[in-house]
C-alpha cells in the first residue's frame, strides 16, 4: 500500500465543514492507502494560539477524530511535536526553498496580512509550507488529501522534494495532491456564501445538540434567495440547502426534492427539515462515540502516544538517510 499523509491544526471546535472537507475522506482512504494523520501543533504556533490551551485542544480535536472513525488499527494518529524530526527535515529543506517561491504563496499574503493588523508577522507564517513539506517527505508519502486552498502549497512541496533530489541525489517521492472534484472541496456556511467556520458563526458544530442543528438549519440557513414565496419554483443548481442534501442524503430522496422543489410542491422548510434529520442522523453517532471517549481521556493520549512512537522510528530511518546524504554526521 501506498503512503498517504495528511495533517490538521488542532482546533477544538470542529463543525461539518471539517467533516466534510477532510475527516470523512480521511476515514474511507484508510481502507486503500497506509494512512499518517498528523495533528499539527508546531504548524499551530504561527497564530495566536494561547500556551494552555494547547494540550486541551489537542485532546478534544484527536477525540473527534476517533469518533468520527479514525482507527488507530488500520492508520496511524499522532502530534507532530512529538517527532521533533519534522522540524530537523524542515531545516534542510529551508536550505533548497527559494524564497521567492514562499513570496508567492496565498496563504502566506493573506494570514500575514491579518497578521500585521493584530501585531506583526512572525517569520513562522512565511516558512509554514516548508515545515508542511517536510511533514510530507519525512514518511516518503505518495498521496496528499488536502483542501483547495493546499494546492499550492503541496506544488511547493512538489518543487521542493525536485530541489533536494536534484542536489543530494534521489531520495524523496513527488507527492501527489488528493483533491475533491465537488463543493466537499470547499464546504460553504449557512449563509450560502463564506466557507463554513466558527467565528463567522456560519457553521454546523459536532457540539450543537440535536435541536441546535434543527434550528440552526431550518431557521438560518440561506436558500435560494429569488425564491420568495412557495408558489415560485425553487432553483436547487443555486441553492445551499441543495447542495447540502448532496453530502448528506441518499440519490433518491435528492432526486424527489429536487423535483418538488423546482415544481413548487414543497417549500424551503420542507426541505430544510428533511437536511436537518439526515444531518443529525450522520453526527448523532459520531457524537456519542465522543462521549464514550471523553469519559476516558487517557485512552485517546494513550492512541497518539503509541501513534507517535511508531511514527518517530520512520521518521528517524528517513533522517539517517537524509543526513548521510547532504553530509551531516
Ligand atoms: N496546512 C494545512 C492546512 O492548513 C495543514 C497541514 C500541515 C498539512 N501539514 C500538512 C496538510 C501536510 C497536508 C499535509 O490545512
Amino acid at each position: 500500500m501506498d503512503t498517504l499523509f495528511s495533517g490538521m491544526q488542532p482546533t477544538g471546535s470542529m463543525h461539518v465543514g471539517n467533516y466534510l472537507g477532510a475527516i470523512e475522506s480521511w476515514v474511507d482512504l484508510q481502507e486503500r492507502y497506509r494512512c499518517v494523520y498528523c495533528i499539527v501543533d508546531y504548524h499551530a504556533l504561527t497564530g495566536q494560539v494561547e500556551a494552555g490551551a494547547m494540550q486541551p485542544t489537542i485532546l478534544e480535536m484527536a477525540t473527534w477524530l476517533l469518533a468520527c472513525g479514525i482507527d488507530p488499527a488500520k492508520s496511524l494518529l499522532f502530534v507532530q511535536s512529538d517527532v521533533p524530526e519534522h522540524t530537523e527535515l524542515g531545516w534542510i529543506l529551508s536550505t533548497v526553498t527559494p524564497m521567492g517561491e514562499l513570496s508567492r504563496m496565498t496563504q502566506f499574503k493573506e494570514k500575514s496580512k491579518q497578521a500585521e493588523l493584530a501585531s506583526f508577522v512572525n517569520t513562522g507564517l512565511y516558512t509554514y509550507p516548508i515545515l508542511q513539506a517536510a511533514d510530507i517527505m519525512l514518511y516518503k508519502a505518495k498521496w496528499v488529501p488536502v483542501g483547495e486552498d493546499q494546492r499550492q502549497h503541496l506544488e511547493l512541496t512538489r518543487e521542493i522534494t525536485r530541489k533536494f533530489n536534484a542536489r543530494y541525489g534521489d531520495t524523496f517521492p513527488e507527492c501527489q495532491p488528493l483533491i475533491k472534484d465537488d463543493k466537499r472541496a470547499r464546504v460553504l456556511g449557512l449563509d450560502g456564501e463564506a466557507k463554513m467556520s466558527k467565528s463567522l458563526d456560519n457553521h454546523l458544530a459536532f457540539t450543537h445538540t440535536a435541536d441546535e442543528i434543527k434550528h440552526r438549519v431550518t431557521r438560518t440557513m440561506v436558500s435560494d434567495t429569488q425564491r420568495a414565496r412557495l408558489a415560485d419554483p425553487g432553483r436547487p443548481e443555486v441553492c445551499n440547502v441543495f447542495t447540502f442534501h448532496g453530502f448528506f442524503s441518499g440519490t433518491e430522496q435528492r432526486a424527489d426534492i429536487e423535483a418538488k422543489c423546482r415544481t413548487a410542491q414543497i417549500g424551503c422548510f420542507h426541505c430544510k427539515s428533511a437536511l436537518a434529520e439526515n444531518v443529525n442522523a450522520r453526527l448523532g453517532p459520531i457524537r456519542e462515540r465522543a462521549e464514550v471517549l471523553r469519559k476516558r481521556p487517557d485512552d485517546v493520549r494513550d492512541v497518539l502516544r503509541d501513534c507517535g512512537l511508531q511514527v518517530r522510528a520512520l521518521a528517524q530511518v528517513t533522517m539517517d538517510e537524509v543526513r548521510s546524504r547532504v553530509g551531516l554526521r
